[in-house]
Formats: structure tokens, sequence, C-alpha cells
């Protein structure tokens, strides 16, 4: 058994502030929380031996809710706001005005392979792990800390994820470093695997949010104004926390400018599992707040939302965000004109109406949504990574970098980048397990930034090795480095064919070091979270999704239909793979808003903690039209071969179902639905209620 005092090292294992604790001791801030753990030869004599624990508590009142935390204004950090222009006088001078409120609600990951690390001892009292993270060097920190030992005494490895979506960036550590203890006093190698239903009760989720929108417009819909209150449940610590809620501020104007704008957010202290990363960061929770709002907009002015939108768009002079950072590319615009076209949604719009009209039960509804997402660490130093390459005498590449393999597929491109980069076969390129003794010091493999980061790490790896092999053959055959070329494994140069082989094998003879490290760090980006002032973001990834959905009126049940998206990948790195990134981001990001449900009941325990009662989308849930199209145009920034990162901004495009749900209550009454998220059916049924007017 272990428990607090058998931790020789630190019990913290806060990934950036203090707070996060491996066992709780004298005070259990949450149900579900760890106290103790128990090793033993099998899964089962596991749990009978912790089954034989017996506890004592007092118990206190329970704080569960951001506003219980906001009336008691109690927060796990400080509170903090973007302004720009005054707001307080546009929206005195607005002709019009809207308000509401949105209470969102969070999402469990859901990963198809739950939490798992293994654990064995190593040299000179040091531990060898493995572990399902998209963080190995925060594991290997931990780990360290936890045993009280230096960082060289802990290697790391992460082969791959069986899923991650932000809920393997902090809370993979716990397990490495509780199998650590184990290991460490046993001897013996350790695993730690978690079942679903303690994984969905002990690890943390998405923050739910409850916000508040006053925007000040005028008879067109151009806002004027806008203030915007954001409420984030953190749960009992905080975890990342502090990011999270900035990149809901960050994403609260999403592709809109305000011109005049006040945005708030509360970092609430609940007693819930601390709630963490999850794709998109917090970005979703600000930008379905805006979103909502833009329909209540254009609701009230009786336009088609899509204009209001329109209206509201960045453009040249109407270029900057409530945080300081100008947008300088604009081709959000042209990607909703060419999506409204292609999908034929001014059409499909008038189709809607007539149906609706022929109607007695079902009502269809269809919406519009953008996305304009933030690319880059909001915390500038972790902007930064690094890789290994070694080619071997046969021939063959091993590249090694930061990165880890979740199913998005970084491996595959960055084994691209490396055969691109040294013209190579890509079929002599292997990409290892991600590696805390190959490459140190790595970030996160999060904020979509993978093959931005480590792609262009390798690239420079391999642009050293170039330079040495272009040297090695000039020297050997008498031609110029400059004349020759490196591709699809043949090198040549005026009057000379080699193959790639041929070249390693006589550099290796010539004695040319074969291995080269690569290092990249983002360049012109800076912000500072105090002063509120910078450039937090390289650039931005862009997308519009149109979503139409029928709803049954008399039971609230409700499907999509047809779905399509126009996304921006830049130049994109492998078509396929983004494709598949925009289809399970719209498919998780409309599952979150319309089908998952977390429930707590008035003690704090979650009540949906197994696919039982907790409704992922199932496969028949996508629609059954589901168009999706890259965009042909480059990055405007010089990132990897002109790429745009892809693993978050897609799940964005969730919102439009959501809000094509909303179109089609709203076709039921006169009042404003003010849907709520997630709109499972029941929540569909009263919002049909209230857009009637009427009693459930
Ligand atoms: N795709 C799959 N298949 N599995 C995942 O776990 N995680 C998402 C996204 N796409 C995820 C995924 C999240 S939260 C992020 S931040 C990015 O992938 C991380 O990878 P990238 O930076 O290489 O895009
Ligand atoms: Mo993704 S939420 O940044 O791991």
């Amino acid at each position: 058994v272990c428990t607090e005092t058998d931790v020789p090292g630190s019990n913290d294992v806060s990934p950036v502030h203090e707070g996060d604790v491996l066992f709780a001791s004298d005070e259990v801030s949450f149900h579900g929380q760890v106290v103790f753990a128990v090793a033993a030869t099998s899964q089962h004599l596991a749990e009978v031996a912790v089954k034989k624990a017996i506890f004592t508590y007092e118990i206190q009142p329970v704080q569960l809710s951001a506003a219980a935390a906001m009336a008691a204004e109690d927060f796990v950090l400080p509170t903090r706001t973007f302004q720009m222009g005054s707001p307080e006088v546009a929206m005195n001078e607005a002709t019009r005005q809207v308000q509401g409120a949105l209470h969102i609600r969070g999402q469990e990951h859901f990963y198809l392979e739950g939490q798992i690390a293994l654990v064995s001892p190593a040299e000179d009292d040091g531990v060898a792990v493995l572990v399902s993270s998209q963080h190995p060097s925060e594991v290997q920190k931990l780990v360290a800390s936890t045993l009280g030992i230096p960082l060289n005494r802990v290697t790391v490895s992460v082969r791959r994820m069986g899923g991650a979506f932000g809920g393997k960036e902090t809370q993979a550590a716990p397990l490495a470093c509780i199998a650590a203890l184990f290991a460490r006093r046993t001897g013996r190698t350790v695993k730690y695997r978690m079942p679903r239903q303690q994984d969905m009760i002990q690890t943390g989720k998405r923050h739910d949010f409850e916000n508040e929108y006053r925007l000040g417009f005028d008879d067109q819909g151009v806002v004027q104004a806008a203030e915007l209150t954001l409420a984030a449940r953190c749960g009992y610590s905080a975890d990342l926390s502090d990011s999270i809620v900035d990149r809901a501020m960050f994403h609260a104007d999403n592709a809109y400018c305000l011109q005049n704008a006040q945005i708030t957010g509360y970092r609430c202290r609940t007693n819930t599992v601390s709630n963490t990363a999850f794709r998109g960061f917090g970005g979703p929770q600000g930008m379905l707040t805006i979103e909502a709002a833009m329909d209540h907009v254009a609701s009230t002015l009786n336009i088609d939302p899509v204009d209001v939108r329109l209206r509201n768009l960045y453009r040249p002079g109407n270029d900057e965000t409530p945080y300081g950072q100008k947008v300088t590319d604009f081709r959000l615009g042209r990607m909703i004109d060419q999506l409204i076209e292609q999908s034929h949604y001014r059409q499909r719009r008038q189709n809607i109406a007539e149906f609706n009209a022929s109607q007695s039960y079902l009502r269809r509804g269809l919406a519009l949504t953008p996305v304009k997402f933030g690319i880059s660490f909001t915390a500038t130093h972790l902007n930064q990574a690094g890789a290994l390459v070694q080619i071997y005498t046969d021939g063959s590449v091993l590249i090694n970098h930061g990165g880890t393999e979740m199913g998005q597929g970084l491996f595959q491109k960055l084994t691209q980048v490396a055969a691109r980069s040294l013209g190579a076969q890509q079929a002599v390129i292997r990409a290892s397990a991600t590696d805390t003794s190959k490459v140190p010091n790595t970030s996160a493999t999060a904020a979509s930034s993978g093959a931005d980061l480590n792609g262009m790490a390798v690239q420079a790896a391999c642009d050293t090795l170039i330079g040495r092999l272009k040297d090695h053959v000039a020297q050997q055959y008498a031609v110029k480095p400059d004349e020759i070329t490196f591709a699809e494994g043949q090198i040549t140069a005026p009057g000379l064919s080699l193959t790639w082989q041929e070249v390693i094998a006589s550099a290796y003879e010539a004695r040319i070091s074969l291995s080269a490290t690569g290092f990249y760090k983002t360049p012109e980006i800076a912000w500072d979270r105090i002063t509120g002032a910078g450039r937090p973001f390289l650039y931005f990834a862009y997308g519009a999704a149109v979503t139409e959905v029928v709803i049954d009126t008399l039971t609230g049940e409700n499907r999509i239909l047809r779905c399509d998206i126009l996304h921006d990948c830049g130049a994109s790195l492998n078509p396929a793979l983004d494709i598949g990134q925009i289809e399970g981001g719209f498919v998780q990001g409309a599952g979150w808003l319309t089908t998952e449900e977390l429930v707590w009941d008035a003690a704090g325990h979650l009540k949906t903690h197994a696919p039982s009662t907790y409704k992922i989308p199932a496969c028949s849930d996508r629609p059954d039209v589901f168009n999706v199209d890259l965009w042909p145009g480059q990055n405007t920034q010089k990132t990897v071969y002109r790429s745009k990162a892809v693993g978050e901004p897609p799940f964005m495009h969730g919102i439009s179902a959501f809000l094509a749900l909303s179109n089609a209550v709203a076709a039921c009454g006169p009042q404003y639905p003010d849907l709520q998220a997630p709109a499972i059916s029941e929540e569909v049924f009263s919002a049909i209620a209230r857009a009637r007017g009427s009693a459930l």
C-alpha cells in the first residue's frame, strides 16, 4: 500500500502551478480523488485489497458549480480581462442590444485506450517508464520529483497512444508516478491500468463554462460592443486551467471584429475533479458563446444568420483582436463565400422553409459557422522542439523527435518531411518511439502544434545532414555542392548519378558524421499574460461548416442529415490524414454539443461514468452526406512546407450542428429558443416549448 507518507520526494504533481496532488491526505477535495494505492500480483487481488480500506470522513459542504464559486468568489487562479476600445460607451450608444447566458457542459475524452503506465526499475536507482502520455518530458519530471531523484535517472518512452484528445497531457503522469513508487519499493516491474469507470471518475475532463454575453449592434447586425464573461469550472486545483481559460478568452471573438470589447475569464474552484485539456483547449467554449450570440442578433433582426456573420468578419481596417494581435490573412471571407456556393446554402435555406411549412411534426434547421483558431502555445516558451536524425550504414534512417503519436498521424507526416528534406525514399525512413533519452526537454504534443514544431526540428536536422553529404559528394566526385540534387533516393550532379545507399556508404567510409540534431523555436511570437499584450499566435487556421439537421417536435429526437466543410490546412502535408482529422473533429465536436452529457448528483458523484449512460457518437450518428474539402491556399507564414496545424480547429465545426438544431427549434415558435448545450433530446424538447412560449 502507498499513501502520501510513502512518497520519498514531492506529493505535488502539478504541471504549472501548485496543488494537484498525487495522494490526498488530510482533506479529500472531490468524490473519486485518490487517497492510496495498492499493488498486487493481479488486478483482481489489488481490487479486493482496495475494498478493505476503512475511511472516517467528516462531510463538508460542497461547491459544485461555477455559479456557486462565482457567488463565493472562490477561484483557483486570478481573474483576467481583455479590453479593446470603450465597450461601456459603445454599448450605451448602440441602437440595439441582446444579452443571454449559456451553460456549456464538459466532455469526457473517451479515448479508446484508457490511461496506462508501466514502470521498471533501472540502473542507479532509476526507472524506465512506458506510458500512454502526450507529454513524456513532464512524466519524466514528475516521476523524478515523486521519487526524489534527478531527471537523468528517469527514461520515458511513448510508442503511441490509443487516442488522447488532451486527456493525456497531464492526466497520465500520476499513474506513472504511482507505478514508479511501487517499482522502486518492490524492485519489480509495475503496471497501472485504469478500468474505464475509474478513468471516467478520476481523470479531468473538458471544462464546463457558465458564460454570459451582451452585444450592442446596429440595424444591419454590425456589432459595436461586446461584453463577455466566461466562468470555467476548474475543479479543485489549477492543472492547466490558466491557459485553458486564456484560450477561451482568445477565441471569444472567433472570426468577428467586435470593435469595442471586454472579455473576462474566471477560474472557478469547485469540489470536482480538476478539469484539463480537451481538443480546442477552452477555445470551443469561447467560440460557441459568440456564435450563439450572432444567431441571437440575427433572430432579433430577422436576417439570415450567415449575413450577420459576413458583416462582422475581420477585414482590412477591421482587423484588431481584443488582445491586440492584428489579423493579417483574410481568406476566411472567401472561404465562406465558396462554401455558401458549393453547399447551395441559399437554395437549401428556402427548401427548408418550405419543408417546415409543409410538415406537422418535423422541423429542419441549417447553420453555417466559421472557425478561426490561433496556432501556437500561448505560453511562449513551449513553442520549441528538438529532433535527432540518424542515418545507418545501409542507408536506412531513424528519426526521433519530441512529438507523440495519438492517432493524428504525426509520425507519418514527419516521415514524409524527413524523406522530402533528405531527398530519400519514404521507405528508408522510420520514426522511433518518442524517448526522453534521445530528445530532451520536449513540450507536450498539444495545441495542434505537433507537426509545426517537430516538423521544423526534423527538417533542421535533415538540412544539417544534407549539407554534410553534399560537401562529401562534392569533394569525392569533384562536383560543385550547389549542383548536386538529392531527390527520391537519387543523387545527381552533372556527369554523376548515385543511389542514396551508395552515397551513405561512401560518406561512412570517409568518416562523415551521419547523425544530427535539429532545433526549432517559433519566430515572432511573444505574449505577456499579465499585461494581456503581444502576439500570442504565429497564424490562424480557418474553416467553415454548414450543417443541416431534422428534429421531431413530439420527442425532441434529432439527426444530422448533411454536413459540408471547407477547411484550411495550408499546403497540406497529407490530405488523407488532414481530412481524417476534420471528419473526426466535427463528429467529436457535434457529440459534445448534441449527445454527450455529464451528470453529477448533489453530493458530487459522477453518475455518467460508463458508455451505458454517457453517449458518444456512434458511426451511425455521422451525417448521411458528409463533404469535406481542403482550401487550396498555402500558409502565409513560413511553416513546415507552408502547411497549417489541423488537430484541434475542426472540432469547432461541431458548433454548426448545435446551431442548426437551434435553428430547427426556432422554426417551432416566435421566441428565441435559447437552446443549451448539450442539445440532447430532452433539451431540444424543452427548448421547443420555450420557443412556443408554452408550458412543457
Ligand atoms: N486525433 C486522434 N486521432 N487522436 C487524438 O488523440 N488529439 C487531438 C488532435 N487530433 C487527437 C487527434 C488534439 S487535442 C491535439 S492537440 C492534436 O491532435 C495533437 O496532435 P498534433 O499537434 O500533431 O496535431
Ligand atoms: Mo490538445 S487539447 O492541445 O492536447
